[in-house]
């Protein structure tokens, strides 16, 4: 029994936007994938950390959610940038249910619980959303799904999936460092970072929580092992 997390799978068995366009980090990425959740047992619990499936909406994720049921393991999804199926905790839920996943389920403003952990997450902010109007806004609702997510642990030691880096060379966002700082979460896994852009990733002990990124081409496609 172990924890795993992973975060880019970008899955995309119905909607045609396969990343193997993205060179030979890619390739044949959805059986390598197959290959490493195959090792995985029912006892194990996998995170996945955002940009899960390229859906557009969760009819179109289905086959994606199909391919990761087919696993044993019992998965927990945070919400990233590219997952525009995501709807409300509660829509998607029923859509698990109605379609029979039984490993699936979401991290949002909730937490889950692995041993004496709390499994806290949502998709986080970074740069790319200054880009945009309301940014403030859209800031302010990340920071209060964070805390919620944080508060649910109720004391517990917290591990934190988010998919987007809270902090990067030349980057760093202090609503989101403050809460991790002050609950406190003792590691902080993220995703998002492709190709060029992992060399910037930072990693490591940083105000008492050790940050590591998980992206599936960072990885491997093989998941990272959290804690037994
Ligand atoms: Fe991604
Ligand atoms: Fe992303």
């Amino acid at each position: 029994m172990a924890l795993y997390a992973i975060g880019d799978l970008h899955l995309s068995l119905t909607a045609n936007k396969s990343m193997e366009v993205f060179g030979p980090a890619w390739e044949n990425y959805t059986a390598r994938i197959g290959a490493s959740l195959g090792q995985l047992t029912a006892d194990d619990v996998l995170i996945l950390a955002g940009d899960t499936s390229w859906g557009i909406s969760l009819e179109e994720a289905e086959a994606d959610f199909r391919f990761l049921d087919q696993f044993p393991c019992k998965k927990y999804l945070v919400k990233g940038n590219h997952d525009y199926w995501w709807s409300t905790a509660s829509k998607m839920k029923s859509f698990f249910t109605e379609k029979g996943f039984t490993t699936l389920d979401v991290l949002h403003n909730n937490c889950a619980f692995y041993g004496d952990y709390a499994l806290c997450g949502t998709r986080g902010w970074f740069l790319e959303e200054d880009q945009k109007p309301h940014n403030a806004k859209v800031l302010n609702r990340e920071v209060g799904r964070l805390e919620t997510s944080l508060k649910a642990a109720e004391g517990r030691p917290i591990l934190c999936f988010l998919h987007y880096p809270p902090l990067y060379q030349g980057y760093e966002c202090p609503e989101i460092l403050r809460l991790l700082a002050a609950y406190p979460v003792e590691r902080c896994c993220y995703g998002h970072l492709h190709g060029y852009a992992i060399k910037r990733r930072l990693e490591g002990e940083r105000n008492g929580t050790a940050f590591s990124l998980i992206s599936a081409d960072y990885l491997g496609f093989v998941p990272k092992k959290i804690c037994e």
